[in-house]
């Protein structure tokens, strides 16, 4: 159990990101469900009463909602050991690789990596106090250039220009984070929750895959909950730990 632990989870109000927040909660964690629909968020948050699970509004591509949820969770809790950067979207469905505008690929940038990074600076400063800080960046196997370089393979013929870069752009990130803040203790590492049918992938004509909410989460949780001798700067999933995904 992590009891007086606190996490806070980005895109917490549906999805893998409300089981993260869920597995979180029964492992004793004070859980700080980050949704930037309030709506949308304190009905999510409801759905889990009973234990110490917290709607705080934010939105990762508002600089000002990212810095209020983090005061609010210093002068709420005093602490922050977890920060899971889940929130991502899909902004090209229906749109073939050389049609994609750069206004597609700029939105998916602003929530899947403008936006890690805003939610990683803001978290940062409260994280360093953190006897055994853990940061998990939510990948994708599409974000993997090793994958995406069989030309024929399915991750490349997908054709997701904008997400398989957003996401290769926050693996790249997530090492460059684990080297800079490994002084301060802090682990950051990414996770691929595999093929989960959930609203980011609603497109018939793709493989939606068939693995539940909760098993996306298993990853995330367990990196969310090593210990403070933990890896940093590793990509693991979708089922367990030991298992190595490709960068
Ligand atoms: N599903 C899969 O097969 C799969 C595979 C690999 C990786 N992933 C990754 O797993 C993560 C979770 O995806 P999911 O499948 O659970 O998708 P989902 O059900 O669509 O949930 C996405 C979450 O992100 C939130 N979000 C979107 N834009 C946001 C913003 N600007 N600020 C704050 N929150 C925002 C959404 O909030 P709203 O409800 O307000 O839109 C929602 O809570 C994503 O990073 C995704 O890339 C998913």
């Amino acid at each position: 159990m992590n009891s007086n632990e606190v996490a806070l989870v980005t895109g917490g109000n549906k999805g893998i990101g409300h089981e993260i927040v869920r597995q979180l909660a029964t492992r004793g964690f004070t859980v700080y469900l980050g949704a930037r629909n309030p709506a949308l968020g304190l009905a999510a948050a409801e759905e889990l009463a009973g234990s110490d699970v917290r709607f705080v509004q934010l939105d990762v591509t508002d600089v000002a909602s990212v810095q209020a949820a983090v005061e609010h969770i210093e002068a709420d809790s005093g602490r922050l050991d977890v920060l899971i950067n889940n929130a991502g979207i899909v902004s090209e469905w229906g749109t073939k690789v050389p049609d994609i505008t750069a206004a597609q690929v700029r939105t998916a940038y602003d929530v899947n990596v403008f936006g890690v990074i805003t939610t990683t600076q803001a978290g940062i400063p409260l994280l360093r106090q953190s006897p055994n800080a853990r940061i998990v960046n939510m990948s994708s196997g599409l974000g993997s250039v090793n994958l995406l370089s069989d030309l024929d393979g399915r991750l490349n013929t997908q054709g997701l220009l904008a997400y398989s870069s957003s996401k290769a752009a926050l693996n790249a990130l997530t090492l460059l984070y684990a080297g800079a803040l490994r002084p301060d203790g802090i682990k950051v590492n990414a996770a691929t929750p595999g093929l989960v049918p959930t609203d980011l992938n609603t497109e018939a004509t793709v493989d939606r895959g068939q693995r539940t909410p909760a098993d996306g989460a298993v990853v995330p949780v367990l990196l969310a909950t090593i210990p403070a001798d933990g890896p940093t700067g590793v990509f693991r999933g979708p089922s367990a730990l030991d298992e190595v995904a490709l960068w």
